[in-house]
């Protein structure tokens, strides 16, 4: 062969760099060689109860594990509809949210086309713009983590197509105003409103996406449900949008358990509100708890995990030392985050073993 394997991938996939995963329990256990139930899991902003009772019943009663899915994840759209209160035409369901991120870019850009993104924000976003050959224009947060506006308009080029706003946003938690959204969604691109973490924060833009036809909802099951390992989520799009996404995306993306588990969670929403609200209630308790530590400044935060400052030391030691006790939080490498960890709300045992952790550290 007169040419070289890798000389014929696309030159552009040299230059993206690799998503920085989080890694299930067993390879952390594994890793600092503490046993699987001993470690304590606060960096994937992941439900620490599980799925409820009844999606483990429905899982073990389904009896098609062997037949495809339905591709057009018609009982699940109608159910999604009604929590919404929008029609199906409205609801496409993904892999995961992360997929019909990549969906979404597939969709609208084509080579060199703009995807602006806000840091620190949600990896995926100019990962995936990256993967599907767009170019992002970063446009950095204020030192409170909320849009910069103006900025985002004087980004706002011939080439611009998609923007991506996670509300709250991941990781400093923060929700970004409808009325910011909307000065947004008078421009001429693709609003993407990533609402992972609604059920946390109850503040929402859907009802906008009636309005709007340039206004996309992204939501998960990953988080409230407690479903991340099933990967399941969904978007809420202007009809035009969805019909090109059920046309684009792969038949069968979401797998049968995914389905049906989901389907059953949006059932068993009594017990779902109860383990949401305890989440928030454990979020607080753990905010109020590391705002006692005068090294720490603590953001306040609208979704299940918060974001800290280390004003004295530093955040890569901390978070090592909490990881050989067995403790997991993230720690972002990045210029503007390289003082930070981000915690997720555990159980009310998780928090105490943390802070009785950071005390023994620091
Ligand atoms: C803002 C945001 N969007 C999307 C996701 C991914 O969701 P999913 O598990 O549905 O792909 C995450 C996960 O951390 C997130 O923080």
């Amino acid at each position: 062969m007169s040419r070289e394997v890798s000389e014929l991938m696309r030159k552009d996939i040299k230059d993206i760099e690799a998503y920085l995963p989080i890694e299930p329990t067993d390879i952390l256990s594994h890793r600092v060689d503490i046993p699987a139930e001993r470690v304590v899991k606060l960096d994937g902003n992941e439900n620490p109860y599980g799925c409820s009772q009844k999606v483990r019943q429905a899982l073990a009663k389904y009896g098609y594990y062997h037949l495809y899915p339905d591709p057009e994840q018609r009982e699940l759209r109608k159910a999604l509809a009604s929590y919404v209160g929008l029609d199906s035409e409205h609801i496409v369901v993904g892999s995961g949210s992360d997929e019909l991120i990549d969906l979404i870019l597939r969709l609208f850009l084509e080579p060199a086309d703009v995807v602006i993104n806000c840091p620190p924000t949600f990896g995926m976003y100019s990962f995936s713009a990256g993967v599907c050959g767009g170019v992002v224009v970063n446009v950095p947060r204020k030192e409170d983590f909320s849009i910069d506006i103006l900025a985002v308009k004087r980004a706002l080029t011939a080439r611009a197509k998609v923007i991506f706003i996670a509300s709250p946003n991941n990781p400093s938690g923060n929700v970004t105003p409808e009325s910011e959204i909307c000065e947004l969604l008078e421009s001429d691109i693709v609003v993407v409103v990533d609402e992972a973490y609604f059920e946390f924060s109850g503040v929402t833009v859907a009802g906008l996406v009636m309005q709007y036809d340039n206004l996309v909802v992204l939501r998960t099951f990953s988080k409230w449900a407690g479903l991340a390992g099933l990967r399941v989520g969904y978007g809420i799009f202007p009809v035009d949008i969805a019909r090109n996404l059920m046309k684009i995306k792969q038949p069968y993306n979401v797998n049968c358990a995914a389905q049906v588990a989901a389907l059953e969670s949006l059932k068993d929403m009594k017990y779902f509100r109860s383990v949401i609200q305890a989440i928030i209630e454990e979020k607080e308790r753990l905010a109020r708890a590391l705002s006692r530590f005068a090294w720490l400044k603590v953001y306040p935060s609208q979704a299940n995990f918060v974001l800290c400052r280390v004003l004295k030391g530093e955040a890569k030691k901390i978070h090592k030392e909490l990881q050989r006790r067995g403790i997991f939080v993230r720690y972002f490498d990045v210029p503007e985050l390289s003082d930070c960890l981000r915690i997720s709300a555990g159980k009310p045992e998780h928090t105490d073993a943390l802070i009785a952790a950071l005390e023994d550290i620091c």
